[in-house]
């Protein structure tokens, strides 16, 4: 995909959701808005391509994505350029992030059976980019309310890199939306960064009536 840069002629995003074939078909653009908006090096995309394919064989997958429309406003997905993207699935035991979130928990003292209780019934929010060039414009609060809506799960999790002070537009959307510490400076098996993992309990209500 060639680089986005929205201003004032283009039109406004759309939010849509993702079929599991959608953004197969997609899933270069998808991982480009990805790489931009973490500032990954370029090439990260192959290596994470087949996790994102895998993800979206799992129980309770869900995607969503802002695409900006044509100049008549309509919206092909196979073309449509591609702003945003968010997707999680149901936490499951088996899954690694589970397990790395379960060992954090008990290492960070939270009692066994209320971790056991939280991580019983949630939905993994796994990926949450907007392209830079599309950043500050609410695009993010409003696909992760999408994502969230609807969700059968009790709560929803996800981790996000520790930044100073909680400086960053990530940390603001989800203290926004009301997410809480689950554990902090948490560094997963095989990295060196610390992470947060985050929570709330769903369903999460719209922005305008959250206290
Ligand atoms: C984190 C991220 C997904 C948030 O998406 P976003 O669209 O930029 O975020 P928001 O929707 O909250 O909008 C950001 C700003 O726009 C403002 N805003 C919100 N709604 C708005 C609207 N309708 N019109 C104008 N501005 C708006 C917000 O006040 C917010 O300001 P702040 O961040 O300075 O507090 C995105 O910035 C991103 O991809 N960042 C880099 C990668 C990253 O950190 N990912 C998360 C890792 S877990």
């Amino acid at each position: 995909m060639t680089a986005v840069k929205p201003n004032h002629h283009t039109p406004a995003p759309v939010v849509v959701d993702l079929s599991v074939a959608a953004l197969r078909a997609r899933l270069h653009d998808a991982l480009s808005v990805y790489v931009a908006a973490m500032d990954y090096p370029r090439g990260t995309e192959h290596h994470r391509a087949p996790m994102w394919n895998e993800h979206t064989t799992r129980a309770g997958w869900r995607a969503v994505a802002a695409v900006l429309p044509d100049d008549a406003g309509a919206v092909d997905l196979r073309t449509a350029p591609l702003l945003a993207i968010a997707y999680g699935y149901s936490g499951a035991p088996r899954q690694w992030w589970h397990q790395q979130v379960h060992t954090g928990m008990r290492r960070c003292g939270w009692p066994e059976a209320a971790a056991r209780e939280l991580l019983a019934d949630y939905f993994e929010l796994t990926e949450l980019h907007v392209h830079p060039a599309a950043q500050g414009r609410g695009i993010g609060a409003t696909l992760l309310e999408r994502l969230l809506a609807g969700r059968p799960e009790a709560a929803v999790l996800l981790s996000t890199p520790e930044v100073p002070e909680e400086d960053n537009r990530a940390w603001r959307l989800y203290r926004r939306a009301g997410f809480t510490d689950v554990i902090r400076n948490f560094v997963f098996a095989g990295d060196t960064r610390p992470f947060a993992i985050l929570g709330r309990r769903l369903p999460m209500p719209p922005a305008g009536e959250r206290a």
